[in-house]
């Protein structure tokens, strides 16, 4: 049998509002991924991940759906997105969209007969709604708080409490309930029939809640987000049976669907149980997402991953960025432990974020398995850590009492061309202001130059095609100086990263097949620097 795609696919993830717009409303659209999916092919990626575009009040950058079965008239219409699935078969990339089950819009019809429905009945218990606590039920009932900040639980004027884990505008649903079931299946089955490679499942951890609805211990600092581990709302063993019942639907087309999970999960072990054989396909691997620019880190987190993935005989996945995170350029640029600051104050080394970005490239495209880049990583591109405040939109920044910058500077759309704002986006502006000197991170300005970052990736994904040893198997490593990492992988690979702050030497080998920057003299690779190497 044929190894199965998504054992080794690379899947570039499309932020739909920020990626191309092709109708000049400053917002990204279908028209526009339509119009650049000839890039994504020449690029080399498997896959695409299109982040949601359903109906929404975009209060969480279309995370807030109204309406599971449509797309959402500023990003176009459903033949418009049936039209980009038939047009990037044909390129032969796959498509995965973003499913959404946690928790809906506030405007979703459910969550509005549900506002006008009594306490108790049908309609609320669709979603969670709970009595208060207190003399007159005036207390929330647990005292949980928002991934976002504040409160997680909001009061109707009759009393009733209802969660919401993110905004209150993106109440829960309530997982229990064999309708809530029903609906999702059916709407996996709704795009699926449209030729939709598979989802990505958005909060896969939180949707089953410990039915006691315990309280956090008192000031449980750090550990009130519900992605804390042992967090009642996160990683209950209930949610497996919801993705077996997913997979057997999946597995029932031809060609088989797919999923990626977004599991926010600790230990790595913990994790794993998503991608049992009857489950999840993939999930995402934020524990390398999260390692610091270390050689210790980061081979604790790739021995752990292979271990704790090959033992349930999924592939292991890596990951820089998303959009919820600072882009990795920053974040490697910054002090280790400061690197997600989220006050935006935290000093910044662009060069050396940019060097070490290029090589972490290179190490995440040649470690067994499949991988995830988002957009703009291809340019490396950094986070815009000077928006101002009055363009910020992430719900983080009121729901922190303006304390916390949120994610809209990863968000900021890509620059493809021209030399002043927006940069070839479309023919208006962009929903998030462009930084001016953003001509040099554009893809004209990269797309001749040898040295640039987008070159690097082209080669790089080229290569990952067409050497045997890449994509998905295992790794060995070799005995290497303190504060590098080196492997091999058969037949005929090594992969060397200096995170040390001297050069070394490389190991034996016929050709230097890739490396993220022009070596030192004779073979010795520099400081925060990789290469690719053929040794046989
Ligand atoms: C996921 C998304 C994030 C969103 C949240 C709530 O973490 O990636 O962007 O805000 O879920 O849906």
């Amino acid at each position: 049998m044929p190894r199965p795609w998504w054992r080794d696919a690379v899947i570039y993830q499309l932020y739909i509002r920020s990626f191309a717009d092709g109708t000049g409303d400053g917002l990204g659209d279908v028209v526009g991924i339509r119009s650049r999916l000839p890039y994504l092919a020449d690029l080399g990626v498997d896959a695409v991940w299109i982040t949601p575009w359903y109906p929404s009040p975009q209060v969480d950058g279309g995370y807030d759906v109204a309406d599971y079965r449509a797309i959402d008239p500023t990003f176009g219409t459903l033949a418009e997105a049936e039209a980009l699935l038939a047009e990037a078969h044909a390129l032969g990339l796959k498509v995965l969209v973003d499913l959404v089950p946690n928790h809906t819009s506030d405007q979703h019809p459910w969550f509005q007969a549900a506002l006008t429905a009594r306490p108790g009945s049908p309609e609320r218990a669709r979603y969670v709604f709970r009595p208060g606590r207190g003399p007159s039920g005036g207390l929330p009932p647990t005292n949980w708080r928002s991934v976002f900040g504040g409160p997680t639980w909001a009061r109707l004027p009759d009393g009733d409490w209802y969660l919401h884990l993110f905004a209150r505008q993106q109440p829960d649903l309530n997982w229990d309930n064999p309708l809530v079931r029903a609906e999702f299946e059916d709407v996996l089955r709704f795009w699926f029939d449209r030729g939709v490679d598979g989802f990505r499942i958005d909060v896969a951890n939180g949707l089953v809640k410990d039915s006691a609805y315990p309280d956090l211990p008192d000031d449980p600092g750090p550990a009130s987000s519900p992605y804390f581990v042992g967090h009642p709302a996160s990683d209950q063993d209930g949610v497996h049976e919801i993705y077996r019942a997913w997979r057997r639907i999946a597995d029932g087309y031809r060609p088989p669907r797919v999923f990626v999970g977004e599991a926010w999960v600790h230990p790595p072990q913990r994790l794993a149980r998503y991608v049992r054989a009857d489950e999840l396909h993939t999930t995402f691997n934020f524990d390398f997402l999260k390692a610091p620019w270390d050689a210790v880190a980061m081979r604790a987190v790739i021995d752990d991953t292979m271990r704790t993935f090959g033992a349930v005989g999924a592939p292991a996945t890596w990951v820089l960025s998303n959009h919820d995170v600072v882009r990795h350029v920053t974040r490697y640029g910054r002090a280790a432990g400061h690197e997600n600051d989220p006050a935006g104050v935290t000093p910044t080394d662009g060069v050396a974020g940019t060097r070490r970005a290029r090589a972490a490239a290179l190490l995440l495209l040649a470690l067994p398995g499949s991988a995830y880049l988002y957009q703009g990583d291809e340019l490396g591109l950094p986070e815009v850590e000077d928006l101002p405040a009055e363009a910020l939109q992430d719900p983080t920044w009121e729901r922190s009492g303006r304390t916390d910058r949120g994610r809209d500077g990863s968000r900021v759309p890509i620059p493809w061309a021209g030399t002043r704002p927006p940069f070839g986006f479309g023919a208006g502006g962009s929903w998030l202001p462009q930084p001016d000197d953003w001509k040099r991170y554009s893809v004209e300005t990269q797309a001749g130059d040898p040295a640039s970052t987008l070159t690097l990736y082209r080669t790089a994904l080229r290569l990952r095609h067409a050497v045997p040893a890449l994509g998905d198997g295992s790794l060995r490593w070799l005995d290497a100086p303190a504060g590098v990492l080196a492997f091999s992988r058969q037949p005929s690979f090594a992969c060397v990263v200096n995170l040390s702050p001297r050069p070394v030497p490389l190991p034996a080998h016929k050709a230097v097949l890739l490396a993220s920057g022009p070596l030192d003299g004779d073979d010795l690779l520099p400081t925060d620097h990789c290469a690719w190497l053929q040794t046989g």
